[in-house]
């Protein structure tokens, strides 16, 4: 078991990710900046801003706190601008620093509002959500919805450093934790299989143990962080982190989000293992079906695959009219395949029925 887990993110500049029980009292000496910015959603700022702003101002620093509405909708170009402008007014400048303390959504706003103050200033990303501690804050990715599309509008800026306190999962509802756990579920296959044991744990838990949920959550990083190294701006290797996600993405937008993300990966995880598994690739069924008795996702209440492979047609990341399948060759071996009839995709739909009614 790692001690004071800490993983290096190899783009340039690098920069690190702590995983430490309460690193949130005192993260201030790993901050230079001295005006901070500290950007936070309405639920988590009234349980965790005053911690993080009070270790910065004994410090010596100069913080000011911007609370948003929590949820996806605060992912607006009008959010967006408002901070923007609030920034500008208080009189931030190039060398002040935004901290973002919250969920993806946080740190997707958050982080683009630094890429696009004064051409970018620095961000150091707090995550407070297992899906943002394991995904969405280690990789450089910002941006904010429009009413054309989710995530439309970005930019790729990596943060300064990453600061995961697990003693946050404590108000974590259960729901929430299992959407992150699909992320960490599928670094397992990708990249650990320590991982995918791991979870079987009833340490994994938001009550359970501090040191094995550090572990778990920086070996999670660790995978993501080793891919957007190789692939810093999704060029190749990093499309494997989008194992499952195909359908998901297809099952998301036929729901219109009642199905959450993880739990639509989740199903498009049990997917495509199906699909690799007809073609004598990676046996993974029993691991991701046991997955999907953890996780309880919402019911799909569909018994057609028509309607999703109108949607996933639609995808941003369908590229060039083929569809593209991440499959595993083996436990941390993905490959893209391209070549996935009709056929393979009705059989794996079928087996994954058989599974879920
Ligand atoms: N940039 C990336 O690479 C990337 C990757 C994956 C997802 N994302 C984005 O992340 C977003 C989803 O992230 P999310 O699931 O964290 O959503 P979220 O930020 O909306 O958080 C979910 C809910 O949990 C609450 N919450 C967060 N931490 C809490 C805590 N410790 N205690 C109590 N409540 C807490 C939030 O207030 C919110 O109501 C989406 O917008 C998605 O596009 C980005
Ligand atoms: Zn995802």
């Amino acid at each position: 078991m790692i001690e004071v887990p800490e993983v290096s993110v190899a783009v340039s500049p690098s920069y690190k990710v702590y995983v430490e029980a309460g690193i949130l009292s005192k993260l201030a000496p790993s901050i230079s900046e001295k005006r901070i910015a500290l950007i936070t959603d309405d639920v988590v700022g009234p349980l965790y801003a005053s911690l993080l702003e009070n270790t910065l101002q004994e410090a010596g620093k100069d913080v000011a706190v911007y609370t948003v509405p929590n949820g996806e909708d605060s992912k607006s170009m009008a959010c967006f601008e408002s901070l923007l402008r609030k920034l500008m007014v208080d009189g931030f400048d190039r060398k002040s620093a935004v901290v973002a303390l919250g969920g993806g959504v946080i740190g997707d706003l958050a982080g683009y509002v630094a890429a696009s103050f004064m051409r970018g200033i620095a961000v150091y990303q707090c995550p407070t959500s297992l899906l943002a501690m394991v995904d969405a804050s280690v990789g450089g990715k910002t941006g904010i919805n429009i009413p054309e599309g989710k995530n439309l509008v970005g930019a790729f800026w990596q943060p300064k450093a990453v600061f995961i306190d697990v003693d946050v999962f404590a108000s974590l509802p259960e729901r929430q934790f299992k959407q992150g756990a699909a992320e960490l579920f599928k670094h397992g296959l990708l990249a650990d299989q320590s991982i995918l044991e791991s979870i079987n744990s009833k340490e994994f838990a938001p009550q359970g143990d501090r040191a094995f949920l550090s572990d778990i959550v920086a070996r999670s990083i660790k995978v993501k962080a080793d891919v957007v190294a190789q692939d810093e701006r999704e060029a190749g290797i990093r499309a494997h982190l989008n194992l499952g996600h195909t359908l998901a993405h297809g099952i998301e937008a036929w729901s219109d989000h009642r199905v959450p993300h993880g739990e639509a990966v989740t199903y498009g995880l049990l997917f495509v293992a199906y699909l690799a598994k007809n073609r004598g690739y990676a046996d993974v069924i029993e691991s991701v079906k046991a997955f999907l008795d953890y996780v309880q996702p919402e019911p799909l209440g569909l018994t057609d695959l028509a309607p999703l492979l109108a949607f996933m047609k639609r995808d941003k990341k369908h590229e060039g009219g083929t569809q593209r399948w991440v499959l595993l060759k083996e436990v941390g071996q993905a490959c893209i395949v391209e070549d996935v009839s009709l056929g393979e995709l009705e059989l794996a739909w079928q087996q994954l029925q058989n599974d879920i009614s």
